[in-house]
């Protein structure tokens, strides 16, 4: 994933139904002015992908599926697989700290995701971040390098430059408790740091990493400004067009937010 572009991601998690994400789709296409240095990414129900994916202006918006199974086919009651994805989607979130923490996805299956996305052709999300308890004992940095390694491992130096890397803490989702700038500044260069170690320079520089954690349209810019930083991932926040499209005008190179 290039860093030429601004990532801002909506999560709507198990929100709004197949005609609410559609009536929202139809309100944001309004609002939203759109720019080549900005991409916008719609995380809807799985429910809604495939309408949402006839009705969508693919360049105005793209769309990531929350959640799939790792295998391509097979008997396999209740999943989705990647391959029913593809050409649905673009971008999937993978390692999100709900499937991690409520649905208990390893770092096995987030591999397999990681490895099943790029297999077919859809860009992973890879979510990473630690709890308050790993924080409280200092060890958000080593969280992120067991995380890191364990979602990619396999993942050669030319499928990375498919990967985008999204830093959640976990004390930060939905509890409005949002890390503070400086906090992203530091997770956002362990993250590079990490990368370096594994695929080099060029890599490190070249990845996109996104932050997302109880983001507000007040909150935004802060982490824009962020030179580490490529994006947002945002989930409460995003569940109002009106609301996410104040966030999506932070992102346009023109709107004022400089990188420090
Ligand atoms: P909130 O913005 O609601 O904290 O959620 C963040 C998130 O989990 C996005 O994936």
């Amino acid at each position: 994933m290039s860093r030429d572009k601004t990532l801002i991601v909506a999560n709507w998690k198990m929100n709004l139904n197949v005609g609410e994400a559609s009536l929202y789709l139809h309100q944001l296409a309004k609002l939203v002015k759109s720019h080549r240095d900005v991409e916008v990414v719609l995380a809807p129900t799985a429910l809604a992908l495939q309408s949402l994916s006839l009705q969508v202006n693919s360049r105005q918006f793209k769309l990531a599926a929350q959640n799939f199974y790792w295998r391509d086919h097979g008997a396999f009651t209740g999943e989705i697989s990647a391959t029913q994805l593809r050409g649905v989607v673009q971008y999937a979130l993978v390692g999100h700290s709900e499937r991690r923490h409520i649905f208990h996805d390893s770092d096995k299956d987030i591999r397999a995701k990681v490895q099943a996305a790029v297999r077919n052709h859809i860009k992973p999300i890879l979510c990473i971040g630690e709890t308050a308890f790993e924080r409280s004992e200092g060890e958000t940095s080593d969280i992120l390098h067991d995380q890191l390694v364990g979602g990619l491992a396999n993942v050669t130096s030319e499928e990375l430059e498919h990967v985008v890397i999204a830093y959640e803490p976990v004390w930060a989702i939905g509890t409005g408790k949002n890390a503070t700038p400086a906090d992203v500044v530091m997770a956002a260069r362990a993250i590079r740091r990490q990368i370096k170690h594994l695929y080099g320079a060029g890599a490190s520089e070249a990845i996109a990493v996104l932050y997302g954690g109880s983001v507000t349209a007040d909150s935004a810019a802060d982490y824009l400004a962020i030179t580490e930083v490529d994006g947002l991932l945002v989930g409460g926040a995003s569940l109002n067009a009106h609301d996410f499209n104040e966030i999506i005008k932070k992102a346009h190179k023109g709107s004022g937010v400089a990188k420090v």
